[in-house]
């Protein structure tokens, strides 16, 4: 039933590692063929040639940076043999940056890497679902985008972009039978993670485990445009019907306390 809505291909954006890796698992599973995008070649090879001889599945594992002006034109060389029924957009993320303490050039790379990749992925793609009228799109966003916090300024935007794009997304191609899902997470036990030094063991906000993650995303493809986990739904509530004054400021503490 998932493969036939789904397959027979889908492409992983970030299917390298952490989120991404648990998706590709997951998909392989159920006997879908993956295209799998990152930049480190390494981590790419390790988890193909898993999936192969696990699974038994195809997969195409291609390293390339989702920021580079041609990254269309790179993933359509890989792709353009293909049918693909599901994109997922996983990469993403930036660690927190005040704003004007920052190269401009970091700021318009967190947009590049969470926001413009997305457009472009989801135009490429989404015509092709709509052409087909079946299919999917999840985007992977972030508690982050429901208010911005005084060092995720940038980040914060592009994931609030991620979730009112989603909806426009899923409006639009619903009535073609294309599903469309923001999955909105929180803090999350992942490589980037723990390569940044964020505190995964905070007692307020305990981590996820990425496989947790991404089995409810393929859980709630269907029933977008945006999905929280459960345990971060009060919180997600809260931040989005507080004075955003109030959400501003909570945001920032948040995003302080995760700093070691
Ligand atoms: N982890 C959290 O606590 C958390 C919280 C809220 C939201 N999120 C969101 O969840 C998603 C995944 O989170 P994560 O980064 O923590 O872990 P992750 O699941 O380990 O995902 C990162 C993946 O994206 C790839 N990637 C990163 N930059 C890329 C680029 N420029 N071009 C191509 N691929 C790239 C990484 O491989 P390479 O490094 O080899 O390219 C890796 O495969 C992101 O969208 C993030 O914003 C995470």
């Amino acid at each position: 039933m998932f493969k036939k809505r789904y397959g027979p291909w889908a492409v992983i954006v970030g299917g390298s590692e952490g989120v991404g890796a648990s998706f590709a698992r997951k998909l392989a599973k159920q006997g879908l063929n993956l295209v799998l995008l990152a930049r480190k070649p390494g981590p790419l090879a390790e988890l193909a040639e898993e999936l192969r001889a696990e699974t038994g599945i195809e997969v195409r594992a291609a390293s390339l940076d989702v920021t580079a002006p041609d990254m269309l034109e790179q993933v359509r060389q890989q792709t353009r043999d293909l049918d693909v029924g599901l994109l997922i957009y996983n990469a993403g993320s930036a660690p927190p940056q005040p704003f004007l303490d920052s190269p401009l050039e970091d700021a318009l790379h967190t947009l590049r890497l969470n926001a413009i990749g997305q457009v472009a992925l989801c135009h490429h793609f989404g015509s092709g679902l709509r052409a087909r009228g079946r299919g999917g799109i999840l985007l992977v966003g972030s508690l982050s985008g429901c208010a911005g916090g005084a060092a995720t300024a940038v980040y914060s935007g592009a994931k609030a972009f991620t979730q009112v794009f989603s909806e426009a997304l899923w409006a639009a191609l619903k009535p073609c039978g294309v599903d469309v899902l923001a999955l909105v997470i929180g803090t999350t036990r992942t490589p980037f993670m723990e390569r940044a030094g964020l505190a995964l063991d905070h007692p307020e906000m305990p981590a996820a485990d990425p496989d947790d993650i991404a089995q409810l995303g393929l859980d709630e493809l269907a029933n977008g445009p945006v999905r929280v986990p459960a345990h971060l739904e009060a919180t997600f509530q809260a931040l989005n019907s507080m004075p955003r004054s109030s959400a501003a400021e909570l945001m920032t503490q948040g995003a302080q306390a995760l700093q070691k």
